[in-house]
């Protein structure tokens, strides 16, 4: 199983001096957290990490440092998420069966979430994705005016890391013409006809998206 860790996001609304991936949580870059972990994971046999441009060389440097050893390549990050993928994907070998893929601003992956995601593809599925109920009221909105309240029961919010059969994940992001703007792989892979199945998610698999998140989810750990 090889692992994708996407973390060539520049954070912008986190509005720090350097991209996210480089902020400091805890006593490490952000990106050492879920590194540590994914080369920690039995489940994991190879980790390919797609880094902010211009900073492939201190994330190599910071896997080397921390002792990742399963990391196999870094490369360069592209100019949204799903082409960071799209571009580690590439690395990975032909021989992986299944791809994992984890957002470096969801530090606190465990095996306990990846055994989840695992486990609905040994089951048949295309690929699997942590999700946890939604806790407001969501609204569609046009400008300012409220046009539609929706059924928060048939809502889920979905977090990373998500697995995926790596030839469904191949088919589903193959092609050179720019993606959607999707959020998220399995956008990618529904849209090319894949099954996914929700599995439980993680209250502490937050992402950190806004300066607030940095500490809340620090005292998670
Ligand atoms: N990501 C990526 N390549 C991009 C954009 C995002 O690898 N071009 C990664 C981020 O590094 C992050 C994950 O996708 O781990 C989720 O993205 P997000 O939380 O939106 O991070 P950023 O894009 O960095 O933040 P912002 O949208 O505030 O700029
Ligand atoms: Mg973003």
């Amino acid at each position: 199983m090889w692992a994708i860790l996407a973390a060539a996001g520049s954070g912008d609304r986190l509005g720090a001096d350097r991209p996210k991936a480089f902020v400091r949580f805890g006593d490490q870059p952000l990106l050492g957290e879920s590194l540590g972990r994914l080369d920690a994971s039995d489940w994991v046999d190879a980790i390919v990490v797609a880094a902010p441009p211009g900073w492939e060389e201190p994330s190599i440097l910071l896997a080397e440092e921390l002792g990742c050893s399963k990391v196999s390549s870094c490369v360069t990050g592209g100019a949204t998420r799903g082409e960071s993928v799209r571009l580690a994907l590439a690395e990975v070998s032909e021989d992986a069966a299944v791809v994992l893929v984890h957002d470096a601003a969801r530090p606190l992956v465990d095996d306990a979430v990846i055994e989840r995601v695992l486990t609905a593809l040994n089951e048949g599925w295309d690929g699997a994705v942590p999700a946890l109920p939604v806790p407001d009221t969501v609204k569609r909105v046009e400008g300012e005016r409220v046009v539609e309240t929706l059924d928060r029961e048939e809502l889920r919010v979905v977090q990373t890391p998500q697995a995926f059969v790596a030839d469904v994940l191949r088919r589903a992001l193959s092609g050179s013409e720019p993606l959607s703007p999707w959020t998220d792989c399995s956008a990618a892979v529904e849209a090319t006809g894949g099954r996914v199945k929700v599995v439980e998610g993680d209250l502490r698999l937050q992402k950190i998206t806004d300066p607030i998140d940095l500490e809340r989810v620090a005292a998670l750990v």
